[in-house]
């Protein structure tokens, strides 16, 4: 597929117009039907040279709005570069013959290679908000919108990822390694197994780290189930479970281990799957001395971290802990399908961890960032500053 002239040109006709749509949200069960049912590529095509542009396009429009000192900062300018570059791939199927069955083999092939381009967003855009903090500094306004744009950036990029894999996956030459599963979603999801595997892996790395790691206790109930021990399964993508439980395992055993250094035995992690009606919940309780209330609003901060920054390893092997990174972006993947992720704490003894998950597939929605003014507004008007006395609030307007 070659670009034409006439799209490098119009190029900014082409963000504003399709940025004025509204992204679709699929539902759990819409990608589950689509693609059990009647996975046909010629329609997922014609789906995804919409529907991919429009994504790219809203996110990219708030991109455009971040604070110029830190879209000069040469990380963000090259995660722009990737964006533009794939908008404009997918762009030059706008026109093209849905029933070409070669175009269709080079389209699946180009959602590969954009999502290769794309592997290492998350870090870069991270570098970029590193380089400007070097640079220029970040003022608690600037934070806030940092914050708020991240969260919507990462999603945006989930969801994206989302797409492409569901349709390389049904369609490319890669297939899918589990014949259970629906591109990348399990419906028959276990989620205990899931629970043992993230813990298993997290265990090895703090293993690494401290020579020792807290045992875990797994429970389950199934509420609504005659047989309440009967194994909890759900339709969902355990990727994305995975990761969130990784994450929530490092930090629980990091906090035990650090807590309890002085002790002979370490005390259990305790983690408790239920089902209830409309959710299934898991609850992983730790006894690592909890957060201290004063950092509790910091924990889903990017870049929060009470870790020392990880050195750049030589043998590649992952860090326990202290990109800041864990906690936040744990929490989208929970929240992309309508779930949720809250911490809670009692400083002094331990903390807390319930992940929700939406159990009826057609309310399990995507939830995605849409681009409007109320979202432009964010990231110009002065509504910011604090409407509550604090001490520092007070400090910053009487300096300004
Ligand atoms: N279970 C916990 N007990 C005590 N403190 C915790 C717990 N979970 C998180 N924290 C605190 O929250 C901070 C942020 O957690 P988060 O997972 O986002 O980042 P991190 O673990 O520091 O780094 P990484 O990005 O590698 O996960 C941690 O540094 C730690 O201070
Ligand atoms: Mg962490």
């Amino acid at each position: 597929m070659r670009f034409s002239r006439r799209l490098f040109q119009h190029f900014r006709q082409y963000l504003d117009h399709y940025s004025q749509y509204n992204p679709s949200p699929l539902s759990m069960k819409q990608f589950i039907d689509f693609g059990s049912q009647n996975a046909c590529e010629k329609t997922s095509f014609e789906f995804l040279r919409k529907e991919l542009p429009v994504r790219l396009a809203n996110i990219m429009k708030e991109i455009n709005l971040l604070p110029d000192n830190l879209l000069q900062m040469p990380s963000v300018a090259m995660v722009q570069g990737w964006y533009q570059l794939s908008f404009k791939e997918i762009l030059a199927y706008e026109h093209a013959d849905p029933d070409d069955a070669e175009m269709l083999e080079n389209f699946t092939e180009r959602l590969v290679k954009i999502r290769n381009r794309h592997t290492n967003v998350v870090e870069t855009m991270a570098q970029g908000v590193i380089e400007l903090k070097e640079s220029h500094g970040i003022d608690s306004n600037t934070e806030t919108r940092i914050q708020y744009f991240l969260d919507r950036f990462y999603m945006s990029r989930i969801s994206i990822r989302m797409l492409i894999n569901q349709h390389t996956l049904l369609f490319g030459s890669q297939l899918s390694q589990n014949t259970r599963h629906i591109g990348c979603i399990d419906p028959n999801c276990v989620v205990i197994d899931v629970v043992k595997d993230s813990y298993e892996n997290a265990k090895f790395l703090c293993d690494q780290y401290y020579l020792t790691a807290p045992e875990v206790k797994i429970t389950s109930l199934n509420a609504t189930a005659e047989e309440k021990a009967e194994q909890i399964r759900m339709v969902y993508v355990p990727s994305h479970l995975y990761h969130i439980l990784f994450e929530l395992f490092k930090n629980a055993m990091r906090a035990v281990v650090e807590f309890h250094n002085e002790d002979v035995e370490l005390p259990h992690l305790e983690v408790m799957i239920t089902k209830g009606v409309e959710d299934v919940s898991i609850k992983m309780s730790d006894k690592g001395g909890g957060i201290p209330r004063s950092k509790s609003e910091m924990l889903f901060h990017y870049m929060y971290s009470t870790a020392p920054q990880p050195m750049r390893s030589d043998n590649g092997s992952a860090p326990l802990a202290g990109y800041g990174y864990g906690l936040p972006l744990s929490r989208l993947y929970a929240r992309y399908f309508h779930g949720d992720l809250i911490l809670s704490s009692v400083e002094g003894c331990g903390t807390d961890a319930f992940i929700y998950l939406k159990l009826f597939p057609s309310e399990a929605n995507e939830l995605l960032p849409v681009y409007n003014t109320t979202a432009s507004k964010m990231y110009h008007s002065d509504t910011l500053i604090s409407d509550w006395s604090s001490p520092g609030a007070g400090t910053t307007m009487s300096r300004g």
